[in-house]
C-alpha cells in the first residue's frame, strides 16, 4: 500500500466492439455485438449501446440475438485488436519499466517506479495524458483508476468506465469498500459469494465485520486470510513488469471453432512443432511442455507435464502435447489451441548426448514402440506433472510478452474458407469500389458496405460470392499512421 496513488490500472472500453465501431463509421453510436456467430456461439462483448438492451460478454448469442435484435453482429478480427493492443502497451512503456498486461485491453502501471509520478496531483495528470495519447494514437477510449493499490486501482478503472478517469485518495479505501457487494473483491466468484452470502455477509464490511477467524472457518486458511486482509483495503501486490522469457509458444486462433478430434489433434501437433521452431531459433531447450485450450465458450485451460530433463526435440514435444490433450474434454468446440515450453534451459551438447541415448536406448529396447515415442516416455516417465490453471492465469500468460501469438492459417477446403471470407464484420476489397465490410451473405450473395475509418457512413451493395472483382481486404488504421 502506498501513500500516493501511483498504481494506475487501464481498461479500454467496450474493447472489440469500439475498434468495429472506429472501423466502421455507419455502426457508431448503435447497437454492436461481437462474437462467435455460429449456433453455438457467445458474445466476446457488446457495445455499450448494446449493453442497454441487457447484452454482456459470455452470454450465449442466441439470447443476444432475442434481446437486441436489431444490432450490428460481427465475427471479432483478433489481429487487428491485437494491433491496437500493441499500440496501447507501447504507451504504458513510456510512463514505467514496470507494466504488467492483464489481457489485450488490461494492464497494471507503476507510474512511481517509472518516475512520471509521486503525489496525486503527478498521477492525475499523468492519467489525464495518457488517456488523450490512447485516442490520439488508437482512436478509441480506455477508462482509467489510480490508487495506492492494484485492487482499488482495478475498482476505481471500473467505476470510471466509459471513458473517464476516478482517483482513489489513499486512506479512503476502507469507506470505500464498505457498502459494496463482496463481489467486488478479487477472487470472489459467484460460487465462493453465494458461500458468503449464505452465511449472512453480501457486504464488504460484512466480511471486515465477521473478522479473520471466521473467515478462515468459512474459506480456509489461504482464501479466508487473504479476503480478510482485502476486506480492509489491504493490498500489497507489486506491479509486475513483463520478464525475460521464460518461455516459448505459439498459438492460434481458429475463425472456425474446430470439433474434429483428430483435426485437433492435427492442429496440437503442428503447433508443437512450430514451438520447437521457436525454441530452438532462441538456442534454447525445455523442461515444461505447456498445452493451451480455449474452448467455444471461452473458458481456457493449461495442461503441463514436465520432462525429467530438458528437451527440443519436436518428437518429444510433439508425443507430450499429444498426451496432454487426451485428458482435454473438446466437445463443444475449440476456438484456441496454444502449445509452449517453459523451464528453458541454454542449449548444451549434455542435453543433446543425453537424449539421444535415451532414445538409441529406447529404440533398441521397444518393441514397435518409435524412437522418438521411446524418447518422450523416456524423458517423461514418472515425473509427468499435470497442473491446470483458470482463464485468468492463462490469459495473462497470452499477452505477457512470453508467448509469440501468431494468426492461424487452418486448412479449410475452399467452400468453407470462401464462406468464412463474407462473415459479417470482415474486411473486403472492390475493384470499382474500394474498401469496404460484409454486412452480410447468403443464397450466394455477400451484401458489403463501402466505408473506411475516416469515412462517411459508406453505402451497400450486393454482390454475388464469387464475384472476380470482389476480394478479402485488410483491416485499415483507425487513425492516419497507426496500426
Ligand atoms: P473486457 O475489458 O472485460 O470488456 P470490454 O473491453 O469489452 O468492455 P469494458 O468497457 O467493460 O471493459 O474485455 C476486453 C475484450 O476481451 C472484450 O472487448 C472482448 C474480449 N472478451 C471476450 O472475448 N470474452 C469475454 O468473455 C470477455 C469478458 C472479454
Ligand atoms: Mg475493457
Amino acid at each position: 500500500m502506498r501513500a500516493a496513488p501511483t498504481i494506475l490500472h487501464l481498461d479500454m472500453d467496450a474493447f472489440f466492439a469500439a475498434a468495429e465501431q472506429a472501423s466502421k463509421p455507419s455502426l457508431r453510436g448503435k447497437p454492436v455485438i461481437v462474437g462467435g456467430l455460429g449456433p453455438r456461439g457467445v458474445v466476446a462483448t457488446a457495445s455499450y449501446e448494446a449493453r442497454r438492451f441487457g447484452v454482456h460478454s459470455a452470454m450465449p448469442m442466441g439470447q443476444a440475438r432475442r434481446l437486441a435484435p436489431n444490432a450490428a453482429y460481427l465475427v471479432p478480427r483478433f489481429s487487428f485488436y491485437r494491433s491496437i493492443s500493441e499500440q496501447v502497451m507501447e504507451l504504458l512503456g513510456r510512463l514505467s519499466p514496470l507494466v504488467e498486461p492483464l489481457s489485450l485491453d488490461e494492464a497494471f502501471v507503476d507510474l512511481e517506479a517509472g518516475g512520471v509520478a509521486d503525489d496525486t496531483a503527478s498521477a492525475r495528470t499523468a492519467g489525464e495524458r495518457l488517456r488523450v495519447d490512447i485516442l490520439a494514437t488508437t482512436g478509441l477510449t480506455g477508462s482509467v483508476g489510480l490508487a495506492g493499490s492494484k485492487m482499488i486501482a482495478k475498482i476505481a478503472s471500473e467505476e470510471a468506465k466509459p471513458d473517464g478517469l476516478v482517483l482513489i485518495e489513499p486512506g479512503t479505501e476502507r469507506e470505500l469498500l464498505a457498502p459494496r457487494s463482496v463481489r467486488i473483491l478479487p477472487g470472489v466468484g459467484p460460487a465462493t459469494g453465494e458461500h458468503l452470502r449464505r452465511a449472512g455477509m453480501t457486504t464488504v464490511s460484512d466480511l471486515a465485520e465477521a473478522g479473520e477467524d471466521e473467515l478462515v472457518r468459512l474459506l480456509g486458511r489461504a482464501h479466508g486470510t487473504s479476503l480478510y486482509l482485502m476486506a480492509q483495503g489491504y493490498d500489497d501486490r507489486p506491479v509486475v513488469a513483463e520478464r525475460d522469457a521464460k518461455s516459448v509458444s505459439v498459438e492460434d486462433t481458429f475463425d472456425v471453432d474446430l470439433h474434429d478430434r483428430v483435426r485437433i489433434r492435427g492442429e496440437v501437433e503442428r503447433l508443437a512443432e512450430r514451438c520447437v521452431g521457436r525454441l530452438r531459433a532462441s538456442g534454447h531447450s525445455g523442461r515444461t511442455i505447456v498445452l493451451k485450450v480455449r474452448r467455444f465458450d471461452f473458458s481456457t485451460l493449461t495442461r503441463s507435464e514436465t520432462l525429467r530433463g530438458p528437451t527440443d526435440d519436436p518428437a518429444v514435444v510433439r508425443e507430450a502435447a499429444g498426451r496432454l490433450l487426451e485428458a482435454v474434454d473438446t466437445t463443444g468446440g475449440v476456438r484456441l489451441l496454444g502449445v509452449g515450453v517453459s523451464g528453458l534451459a541454454d542449449y548444451t551438447q549434455e542435453d543433446l548426448f543425453a537424449q539421444a541415448e535415451a532414445a538409441a536406448a529406447l529404440a533398441e529396447g521397444a518393441a514397435g514402440g518409435s524412437g522418438a515415442a521411446g524418447a518422450a516416455r523416456a524423458a517423461g516417465d514418472g515425473t509427468a506433472a499435470a497442473a491446470a490453471a483458470g482463464s485468468a492465469a492463462a490469459g495473462v500468460a497470452g499477452v505477457a510478452g512470453v508467448s509469440a501469438v501468431s494468426a492461424v492459417e487452418p486448412a479449410v477446403d475452399e467452400a468453407v474458407e470462401r464462406q468464412r471470407h463474407w462473415a459479417p464484420g470482415n474486411d473486403v476489397r472492390h475493384a470499382v469500389f474500394g474498401a469496404g465490410w460484409v454486412q452480410g451473405s447468403g443464397v450466394g450473395r455477400v451484401t458489403v458496405r463501402f466505408e473506411e475509418p475516416g469515412s462517411e457512413p459508406g453505402r451497400v451493395r450486393t454482390f454475388a460470392v464469387d464475384d472476380p472483382d470482389l476480394e478479402p481486404g485488410e483491416a485499415l488504421p483507425l487513425v492516419e499512421g497507426g496500426a
